[in-house]
């Protein structure tokens, strides 16, 4: 029986260092939102995954076909929130020269648009499985702005560090030269074979979004689809914005790569984001099994219960702790 998870309330406190966006729209679901659902869904087995990988994951979705999401004054109003969080723009990594994580403690617009029910239910409609907005601020809203120098690309081949997301243009991306979102038509142990062997990705596996204007995007499970985002070929702006998501459903394993956070988001956000994320896992997991409790003699099952909660914890507390030197993983450009 799947163990579903309410979702966790958005942090009281507000970090320092993301003051507060002033004269900023109001987020209106009815007004803002345009919620179409994509017309085609590429499975994990048509990327080439095996059933026992596709059986570990929340969803076999593995990238849908552009949809629309916001409706022109939602675009517009988008657009204007991401202009203004501009002058906290930094790079994410080795992988992203200019970007905006956190934006959801800057700006209301943002956060009520991310954590919108009416966007978490389509979302969970596509991938046939209930989600929550991710339960670590830094993982919604996360915004993508081009770089400055021309031919640079957005973000290299990569696989995400949350299982499911939506990539959304909020520039249109008609009006530059170049910017696509691309994905690759294969697994991720495919790409690392090829880089491995110093190959470049075969042309006629990789797709490319066709983006019909600021609002649409692509909802992907983005550990398992290797993407990227090709730089601009002229001068223009090019921003995207990407929302996470978690499981509701407690019986599939964590996957946060706090690794790969910690090198990407600053000190005093990445721990804090992470453990907090783990006490609601370790909460809602030990409340499913409050809830479906019954009088049992399985002795194995109700310790393999409390292992699974005491392993999470474990685990995650010596992610913490660990020191060694990490690099960022990703495919190269
Ligand atoms: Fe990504």
């Amino acid at each position: 029986m799947p163990s579903i998870a309410q979702p966790l309330e958005f942090p009281r406190p507000q970090p320092t260092g993301y003051p507060r966006l002033e004269n900023e729209p109001v987020f209106d679901a009815a007004k803002h939102l345009a919620l179409e659902m994509p017309t085609q869904i590429t499975r994990l087995d048509a990327l080439g995954y095996s059933e026992e990988t596709i059986a570990a994951c929340p969803t076999d979705l593995g990238i849908t076909s552009t949809f629309r999401i916001l409706s022109d004054e939602g675009a517009a109003c988008l657009l204007e929130v991401a202009r203004g969080l501009s002058p906290y723009i930094r790079a994410s990594g080795e992988r992203v020269s200019r970007s905006v994580r956190g934006g959801v403690y800057q700006s209301q617009f943002l956060r009520d648009f991310c954590m919108a029910p009416e966007l978490t239910e389509a979302i969970s409609a596509m991938c046939g499985a209930p989600m929550h907005p991710h339960t670590m601020p830094h993982q919604l809203g996360h915004l993508n702005y081009n770089p400055l120098k021309v031919g640079e690309n957005v973000d290299k081949w990569h696989v995400d560090t949350l299982r499911v997301d939506f990539v959304l243009f909020v520039t249109d991306p008609n009006k530059i030269e170049g910017g696509e979102f691309e994905y690759f038509n294969g697994t991720a142990d495919e790409v690392r074979a090829l880089k491995d062997a110093g190959q470049d990705l075969p042309e006629d596996k990789i797709m490319q979004a066709d983006i019909p204007g600021a609002g649409y995007g692509v909802l992907q499970q983005g550990n398992m689809v290797v993407h990227r985002a090709k730089g601009l070929r002229e001068e223009g702006e090019r921003i995207t914005l990407v929302n996470g998501y978690v499981p509701a459903d407690m019986s599939y394993p964590d996957y946060t790569r706090f690794d790969q956070l910690s090198l990407v988001d600053p000190e005093t956000i990445a721990a804090s984001e992470y453990a907090r994320h783990i006490a609601w896992m370790g909460r809602e997991s030990l409340s499913t099994q409050l809830q479906d409790f019954d009088f049992s003699d399985d002795r194995d099952g109700f310790a393999g219960q409390l292992d699974r909660v005491a392993a999470l914890l474990s685990g995650a507390a010596a992610q913490l702790r660990a020191t060694e030197k990490i690099k960022m993983d990703h495919f190269g450009d």
